[in-house]
């Protein structure tokens, strides 16, 4: 079935419109019913946040922004799918067009800026299909126009606690003005400290719901320092490493699209989120369990996220360029690569390689 999608509909998908595309995409998987996916190998099982991975391959948000289609994306072998962004209200976003594909550089520039049906949307969809089961994360952000950013936060945490198996506490998108301002040391710790007393508030309603934090990967390492410390201060339950880049490393091939305002997701963003990772993982010390994301394509990226330090990883722009293979694809190499290095489990070699990547020169 996967095979047959990336033979016939994805020709046709990457010739048009990236958001029309994508809404087709998403038709799609709302229309075929898809087969009940083949177990997991229990090698690939994963325990994180207090939550038992069946693998470590995950939807990244910005794909199903509202909700409609987790069950489907598991269907398909993904491990875990984080829904959203969601805002407390729906909001349109930014004009069209607003999604770029850098086909030579395998990369997307969106500044899509939060276009989403809003809280109660989402929140019925996940309560119908609650019976479905996973691990299903909600990622949540402030609506543009807020005149109190935190408060949004607290709400959706409150809201979501009881259908989604973690939240994740979005401070990192572009494209909201402000935003990646909650990342500074005074602010980010206002907002953690409200976040994390909605989490306590839940818990004792619903049982634990892990907070997470998801981080841009356009930080100083001061800045990492900072928020590092208030996240471990804070005893958040993880962090996302990472989201869209702001900057644009000079390989680029497509220099015009390049120059469209966004962020910059897929191969190019690899190096820089790795390294953040990287150093985010040293900074942590094996307080709080890590995700990474940026630019996986392959099953070799994949494992490099893993050795960076992340217990599980997302990805969204290298489906678009390589299909849907590439899940399995993944699934295939870390086993292999357990085999090689007689490990049991996927957790040996997580964080491997992180203290020598951060003595490597700065991507760029
Ligand atoms: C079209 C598009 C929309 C996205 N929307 C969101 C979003 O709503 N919330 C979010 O946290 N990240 C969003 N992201 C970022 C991804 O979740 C991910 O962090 C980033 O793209 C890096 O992973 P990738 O290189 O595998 O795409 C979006 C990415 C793309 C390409």
């Amino acid at each position: 079935m996967i095979g047959l999608f990336d033979r016939f509909a994805r020709p046709i998908l990457s010739a048009l419109d990236p958001e029309d595309a994508h809404g087709l995409a998403l038709k799609g998987l709302k229309l075929v019913p898809l087969p009940k996916p083949a177990p997991n190998d229990p090698r690939l099982a994963i325990r994180a946040f207090g939550l038992n991975f069946p693998n470590p391959v995950g939807v990244a948000p910005g794909f199903d922004k509202n909700a409609e289609v987790p069950s489907p994306l598991l269907r398909l072998g993904f491990g875990f799918v984080e829904v959203g962004t969601v805002t407390p209200r729906p909001q349109a976003g930014n004009p069209r067009p607003r999604i770029f594909r850098l086909d030579a550089d395998e990369a997307i520039i969106n500044r899509l800026g939060f276009n989403n049906e809003g809280e109660k949307a989402a929140l019925s969809r996940l309560a119908a299909r609650a019976a479905d089961g996973g691990i299903i994360g909600v990622n949540v952000g402030a609506n543009r126009d807020s005149p109190d950013r935190i408060a949004d936060y607290v709400r959706l945490i409150e809201s979501f606690a009881p259908v989604a198996s973690y939240i994740t506490v979005n401070v990192s998108s572009p494209n909201t003005p402000g935003l990646r301002d909650l990342q500074q040391a005074k602010s980010l710790d206002d907002l953690l400290a409200r976040a994390i007393d909605a989490r306590e508030r839940m818990r004792t309603r619903y049982g634990s719901i892990p907070v997470l934090l998801k981080i841009a990967p356009d930080l100083s390492l001061a800045d990492l320092d900072d928020i590092v410390g208030v996240a471990r201060q804070r005893r958040m339950d993880g962090m996302i490493i990472s989201n869209t880049t702001l900057s644009r490393p000079p390989s680029l091939k497509e220099r015009e699209k390049a120059i469209e305002q966004g962020g910059l997701s897929g191969r190019p963003l690899f190096a820089l989120s790795t390294r953040v990772l990287a150093e985010t993982y040293v900074r942590v010390e094996g307080a709080f369990p890590l995700i990474g994301a940026g630019g996986i394509d392959s099953g070799a990226a994949a494992l490099t996220k893993i050795k960076a330090g992340a217990s599980v990883v997302q990805l969204y722009t290298g489906l678009v360029f390589h299909g849907l293979g590439v899940v399995s694809e993944i699934k295939r190499e870390i086993l292999k690569a357990l085999e090689k290095g007689r490990h049991n489990t996927l957790a040996d070699l997580v964080g491997n390689d992180a203290a020598d990547m951060t003595a490597e020169p700065w991507p760029v």
